[in-house]
């Protein structure tokens, strides 16, 4: 089975990033321990700041890995492009979020992606990495 995590922009700071809504865990380590809770999975991590690296990663993997993690940042807010990746691709998409976005600003409540997505994970924090991980298992 592979799965990849795609992580969207200012998600590269995890850890030094407003550490009390996001957590004080750098994503590497975590990264790190996932790859240690799931030894029979190939599991890879992209993360870029920039909307057309997410759509090419999105390109790349959506047509032969099992599932992707995606995890847009901001750009789930407001990316049409991105939304319209995931209808292009064939494998199964999961949007977490760390953070509780409908207990945040109003314009976090709105996603242009999980219509798209197969389900959304929200505020569980790191864990819902996790979780995706076992659902696609
Ligand atoms: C986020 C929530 C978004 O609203 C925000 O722009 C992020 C992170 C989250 O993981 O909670 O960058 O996707």
């Amino acid at each position: 089975m592979k799965i990849i995590i795609i992580n969207g922009p200012n998600l590269n700071l995890l850890g030094i990033r407003e550490p009390e809504i996001y957590g004080v865990e750098n994503f590497e380590v975590f990264f790190d321990h996932l790859r240690v809770l799931f030894p029979n999975v190939t599991l890879h991590y992209f993360q870029s700041n920039h909307e057309g690296a997410i759509i090419d990663k999105l390109h790349e993997t959506g047509f032969s890995y099992d599932g992707i993690i995606l995890n847009a940042g901001a750009y789930t807010h407001t990316s049409i492009a991105i939304s319209d990746a995931i209808s292009a691709i064939e494998s199964p998409v999961i949007e977490v979020h760390i953070s509780n976005v409908y207990a945040r600003e109003a314009y976090r409540h709105h996603s242009m992606l999980s219509a798209k997505c197969e389900g959304v994970i929200a505020g569980l924090g790191l864990r819902g990495y996790e979780l995706a991980v076992q659902y696609f298992l």
